[in-house]
């Protein structure tokens, strides 16, 4: 187990306490009351709600924010510049971009551009699903699983295939 520096909300009468499973490392985090994390969880400097789980090889970077009731399914990456909100649901192995042109070389100089991701609220995003960077996906929006998401995906809208299609 390793945790450190991290603000923990502690659970209230009525409300169940923050959960942390035995092995992961969780540093720099604020972590919102209720919510669990499992085994093998890498996550640092990121900001996480309440109620939410957090499944098992989940790795989420620094400045990642993430609202309250989101479920992140096992093996899926959130890196920096990932921002979600209320009530999602992310599926297994989901994985956030955001160097669109990546180089070993602005990697070297610490020259490469971030572009934001942006979740809205009650978006459901299905298994193996990759996000190129700088996405919006609007509110109640579905993604398909499998799918290369390359273009923002409006309010209620379904996607799915490679490169992702409105349905
Ligand atoms: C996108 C999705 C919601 C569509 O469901 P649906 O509306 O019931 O669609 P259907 O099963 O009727 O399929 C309609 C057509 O789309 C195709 N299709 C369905 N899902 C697809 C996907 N993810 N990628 C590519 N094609 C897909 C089907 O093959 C079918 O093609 P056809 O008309 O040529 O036969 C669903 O397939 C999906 O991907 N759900 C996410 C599952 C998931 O990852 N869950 C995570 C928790 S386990």
């Amino acid at each position: 187990m390793y945790l450190e520096n991290n603000v923990l909300t502690q659970g209230k009468a009525g409300n169940p306490v923050t959960w942390i499973d035995s092995y992961r490392v969780v540093k720099n985090c604020e972590i919102g009351r209720g919510t669990k994390i499992f085994n093998y969880v890498n996550m640092y400097g990121c900001k996480l709600g309440e109620n939410c789980m957090v499944g098992c090889f989940v790795e989420i970077q620094k400045g990642v924010k993430i609202g309250n009731s989101v479920r992140i399914q096992s093996h899926s990456f959130l890196c920096e510049g990932v921002k979600i909100g209320n009530n999602v649901f992310i599926g297994h192995g989901v994985i956030f971009s955001n160097d669109r042109y990546p180089s070993i070389n602005t990697w070297h100089n610490k020259t490469y551009v971030i572009e934001e991701t942006i979740i809205e609220d009650n978006v459901s995003i299905g298994n193996n699903v990759t996000l190129l960077p700088g996405i919006r996906i609007g509110e109640e929006a579905l993604v398909g699983a499998g799918c290369m998401v390359t273009k923002d995906v409006p309010p209620g809208a379904r996607v799915f295939g490679n490169p992702g299609r409105i349905i």
